[in-house]
């Protein structure tokens, strides 16, 4: 991988997003046969969070401690991005103490930012436009619960939100066909459907939109869904009940996909909104083996980020 950072899945060829995949998928292999190497060892990570966490938090956490690094928790109150100090403070000091940055944000301006101004890799651990360290953990899943990624069919149903554009960018790059489906108001941004479009030329990858749920999951190998209110529009949560009421994935809109369809959801979940808790805890849900996967793919992340930087 010849990245330096991870800011967005729209940096990385297809060929770092696929490198990233496979090596996940061997040190899930590796872990799992009891083996630990400890090839991050002496190096410390610092977690930047502006918002809550369990997954993002909690799987950086262990990857690094299981890596033989040391992860470094900097809660909202600490650092006051912006407040306390300017980000381009921030990313010069930080990069004297630490290996590696990971940042959760509103704006994705801010990792932006801390990027441009650090001389350590940054990853992205989440920002109003996106997720990229999710979508990638969601790659995984899929190839390993479906064999390939290449030509699967992909329904999200619901927000054009953050994990929404981290999923357009990865599907077009690996060649996923991805319909996505919104109430009208509440598309994805015009500028990922854009560089997704233009990634899946190279791939064969279908991008596209409706505002159909049964359109977007007729076919569907995968159906996958995320809150409607994402962190910081907790204001709106009323008025979004009601516009994504007709979104939410039930049992009547899974039995529309195909039989064998996968369900998953990047949690937290609000069960009986969004998804209902047949489906979440049915046979068609991988969610939690999809929330495991964000340990695996955090390791191939900052693995591969450091072998970039040597
Ligand atoms: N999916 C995810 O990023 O979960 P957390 O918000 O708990 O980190
Ligand atoms: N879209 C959600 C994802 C949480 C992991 C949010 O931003 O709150």
């Amino acid at each position: 991988m010849k990245a330096k950072h991870l800011v967005s899945i729209s940096d990385l060829s297809s060929n770092e997003v696929q490198e990233i995949i496979d090596t996940a998928a061997r040190l899930k292999a590796e872990r799992a046969t009891g083996r630990r190497q400890q090839p991050l060892a002496g190096n410390t990570l610092g977690m930047i969070f502006e918002k809550p966490s369990l997954r993002t938090r909690v799987s950086f956490e262990v990857a690094m401690l299981e890596l033989g690094g040391h992860p470094l928790y900097l809660s909202p109150s600490e650092i006051q991005l912006g407040k306390r100090e300017s980000i381009p403070d921030v990313a010069r000091i930080l990069g004297r103490y630490v290996d590696f940055i990971m940042i959760r944000t509103f704006a994705h301006r801010n990792v932006e930012l801390l990027a441009t101004h650090s001389a350590v890799p940054v990853i992205n651990g989440l920002s109003d436009l996106s997720h990229p360290c999710q979508a990638l953990g969601d790659m995984l899943t899929i190839s390993e619960k479906l064999r390939r990624l290449r030509g699967v069919n992909l329904a999200y149903v619901g927000d054009g939100n953050n994990v929404a554009h981290s999923l357009l960018l990865a599907s077009g790059k690996l060649g996923v066909n991805i319909k996505v489906a919104t109430p009208s108001g509440y598309e994805c941004n015009p500028e990922i459907v854009r560089k997704a479009q233009e990634a899946a030329l190279a791939s064969g990858a279908l991008v596209s939109q409706t505002q159909s749920p049964e359109e977007a999951v007729n076919g569907a190998d995968v159906i996958y869904t995320d809150v409607w209110t994402s962190m910081g529009q907790e204001d709106e949560r009323e008025k979004r009940l009601a516009i994504f009421a007709p979104y939410q994935v039930d049992s009547k809109l899974v039995s529309s996909a195909s039989p064998n369809v996968i369900v998953m959801h990047c949690l937290p979940a609000h069960r009986g909104e969004e998804i209902t808790d047949d489906i979440m805890d049915g046979p068609h849900s991988v969610v939690f083996d999809q929330a495991e996967n964000r340990l695996h793919i955090q390791k191939a992340i900052l693995l591969l980020l450091a072998q970039s930087r040597n």
